[in-house]
């Protein structure tokens, strides 16, 4: 190990110098003490003691440093635990298993790893006399990997162990372009990606995707963020990530308390050489725990419209008054327009007292046990089931959020009661605002949406739905980190910029930001984008940075089990042909695979509909236009497919022709290659339809 390449010329040594200095320095007396390859043998995880017994991991690829040494540890209330660390044990073993997700981007998940557990004690120095002990576990996977602490039971102290901030780092072995969001900013996950050099980020959210300079897709993350807080990463020397906990609020000013025994969450790093192979991997969901709900059927996979483009375009409002978006009259037209269209679902925001006046301000006021006057809760239940439509429900906390989970049982009872199964949950207030009451009339702390508190609120949230078969989709969410595996009610969330920005303008959603978005934000999970403005319109007739065949590609792009028809009916009916896409487009998915792409310039997917033989393929340009083919060999060789294309026309352009569209259709097998024309801010939706006559 270590021995420096001699066949290397004195050129190419020169440009490694500062590189090789850097390496060298670490592991000046650096002893590697235990190693764990990926199935495929390609990536190597070695754990090795720095200095002073510190702890390191690090991550080669085809023999190729990914991650150079980096630190673990962490500042804990008692002090730091990260020096004097000796190995007291290491075990390893090897997991194969494919299991089947109730509803997803694909049925069946290979779950593939091998695992590496070394158990480190702290020597006895400095006056310390009992030694504090965890594991470290690393599981690596073909794809990438994922490691955590485990901190057993242990003797000492009150059973409780403090963090203050993790010492995890993740060194970029090579520059890199970086995709990254701001952490701690007051509009939360809610900002345009970043393209800068590694060494430009700041504090930037999870997940990070990275392109080194020799071509390879890294992102990171973490799964499983169970009663901790996010990890937020922040830039320190050279190519350094650091982990930087989000803080705890009120009096704690510790980022995590538990007792001992726990875990914490994995941390992750998936690897790919296309950016594609980020999107295609189900590490972070591999990483989590199984389902614990058992049967889920309860959960239908659907499309919905409803109250809601028309409040963010400012036609109608949230609150009680002439302009009322959620009246019992209005909301029966929704659900015709549901029920013609074969859509299950209708969303009804403002149906609730609170909304009056600023309800940015007025979470306290929020009552989720009943209707406002003009909204017959229970007749347009039995109103849309008599149409095989449900409502879905709407609970904005305003991030009073102690407030609303007083009455959550109530709550999620009216919903049951009236067939509401699936329920979009809000948090709406700037970051570090959510506000937490831990006994009613005492005092109010603040906590931030991605701390330890609100990972727990929303797994309160989900578990009590489930007790009642309802779905959540929470916007202004904790980031995913693949919880929907251990809790399949837990369907969708925000968490980034969404179709909103489109309503309101100043600026939108630029037209590189779909094809962004499938490999940063997505890679978390599903989104609630709320696509299908086929008007291409915001609030003063502002135009939206799209042309009209990427608003239906965005149904097969950004992965979501519920996925709105977010336009007004009214302009649905101005164009029959793109409605014609989103009725048929399918929610739920048998396979997915990601065809091509480059971040931020385009993106093309294929995925097959569970339950039936056909395919769909969806594919998201950027700023500027591509002339992409995509082979279509996924298709099945002994089919033939009648292709039903939804494309940008020759003139169009985000800009000056967003309407220029072509629905045409063609014969296809799967030996045949297809053009894709994507315009400036354009895309193409294709269904693929099995004909009868068969391959011969
Ligand atoms: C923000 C959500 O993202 C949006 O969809 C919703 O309409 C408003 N909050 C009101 O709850
Ligand atoms: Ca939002």
């Amino acid at each position: 190990m270590n021995s420096l390449p001699s066949a290397l010329p004195l050129r190419r040594w020169r440009a490694l110098l500062p590189a090789v200095a850097l390496v060298l320095c670490a592991h000046a007396s650096a002893k590697d003490l235990a190693r764990v390859a990926s199935p495929d043998g390609a990536l190597v995880v070695t754990l090795e003691s720095q200095h002073e017994d510190r702890l390191a991991y690090r991550v080669e690829r085809g023999g190729k440093p990914v991650i150079a040494p980096s630190r673990l540890g962490f500042l804990l209330g008692d002090g730091r635990l990260e020096r004097n660390l000796q190995l007291t044990g290491q075990s390893s073993r090897s997991f194969d298993e494919t299991w089947e997700q109730p509803w997803g981007e694909r049925r069946l998940t290979r779950n593939h790893y091998n695992e590496l557990r070394a158990s480190f004690a702290e020597k006895a120095s400095g006056g310390r006399k009992q030694g504090r002990r965890f594991d470290v576990v690393f599981r690596v996977y073909d794809d990438g990997l994922g490691f955590r602490y485990e901190f057993p039971k242990q003797d000492g102290g009150n059973g409780e162990v403090r963090i203050r901030q993790e010492l995890t780092e993740f060194a970029i072995a090579r520059p890199a372009t970086a995709w990254w969001i701001p952490a701690f900013e007051w509009n939360r996950e809610e900002y345009l990606y970043s393209r800068t050099p590694l060494a430009e980020i700041g504090v930037a959210q999870t997940p990070l995707t990275l392109r080194t300079d020799d071509g390879l897709h890294l992102s990171i993350h973490e799964a499983a963020l169970v009663d901790y807080a996010g990890m937020n990463l922040a830039k320190g020397d050279g190519g350094v990530l650091r982990a930087a906990l989000t803080p705890g609020g009120g009096a704690r000013g510790t980022a995590v308390v538990r007792a001992m025994p726990f875990a914490t969450p994995w941390r992750t790093i998936q690897v790919g050489a296309r950016a594609g192979d980020l999107a295609e991997s189900s590490l972070i969901l591999n990483l989590n725990e199984p389902n614990r709900l058992g049967d889920v059927s309860w959960f239908t996979p659907a499309k919905y419209v409803g109250v809601w483009w028309s409040l963010h375009l400012e036609q109608e409002t949230w609150g009680t008054g002439p302009k009322h978006g959620a009246t019992t009259a209005n909301t029966k037209r929704y659900i015709d327009f549901a029920a013609a269209n074969g859509f299950r679902g209708v969303l009804v925001e403002g149906w609730n007292p609170g909304w009056d006046g600023d309800w940015f301000a007025n979470g306290w006021g929020f009552d989720f046990t009943r209707p406002t006057a003009d909204f017959d809760l229970e007749g347009l239940a039995d109103y849309a089931a008599g149409k095989g439509v449900h409502l879905i429900g709407h609970h904005e906390t305003a991030c009073a959020v102690s407030h609303y989970e007083r009455q959550l049982p109530a709550a999620l009872d009216l919903y049951a009661r009236n067939s509401v199964d699936v329920v979009k949950t809000g948090y709406v207030c700037d970051a570090g605002d959510i506000q937490r009451q831990d006994q009613a009339g005492g005092p109010v702390s603040r906590e931030w949406h991605e701390g330890q508190w609100m990972s727990n609120h929303h797994l309160r949230v989900v578990e009590q739905a489930a007790q009642r078969h309802i779905a959540i989709n929470a916007h202004e969410p904790i980031k995913d980190t693949g919880l929907r595996r251990t809790y399949p009610n837990w369907v969708s969330r925000e968490g980034a910029r969404g179709m909103e920005f489109n309503a309101w303008g100043n600026p939108p959603n630029p037209p590189e930001h779909e094809a962004t978005l499938a490999f940063t934000r997505m890679l978390a999970g599903p989104m609630d984008y709320t696509p299908g403005i086929v008007s291409l319109k915001g609030r003063g007739g502002q135009q939206i940075p799209s042309t009209l065949a990427k608003q239906l590609a965005l149904y097969v792009v950004l992965y979501s089990p519920i996925q709105m028809a977010a336009d007004l009916p009214e302009h649905y009916a101005e164009h029959p042909d793109a409605l014609q896409f989103i009725r048929d487009v399918a929610v739920d998915w048998e396979e997915s695979h990601v065809l091509n792409g480059e971040v931020g310039e385009y993106v093309t997917f294929a995925r097959k509909a569970r339950g039936t033989e056909e395919w769909f393929l969806g594919s998201a340009g950027g700023e500027q236009a591509h002339d992409l083919r995509v082979e279509l060999t996924f298709l099945d060789p002994a089919r033939r497919y009648r292709a039903e294309i939804y494309r940008d026309g020759e003139r169009a352009h985000w800009k000056t022709a967003p309407f220029d569209f072509v629905r045409e259709t063609r014969e296809v097998t799967s030996t045949d290659t297809l053009p894709l024309h994507l315009a400036a801010g354009g895309g193409q939706a294709i269904r693929f339809v099995p004909m009868d006559s068969p391959v011969r």
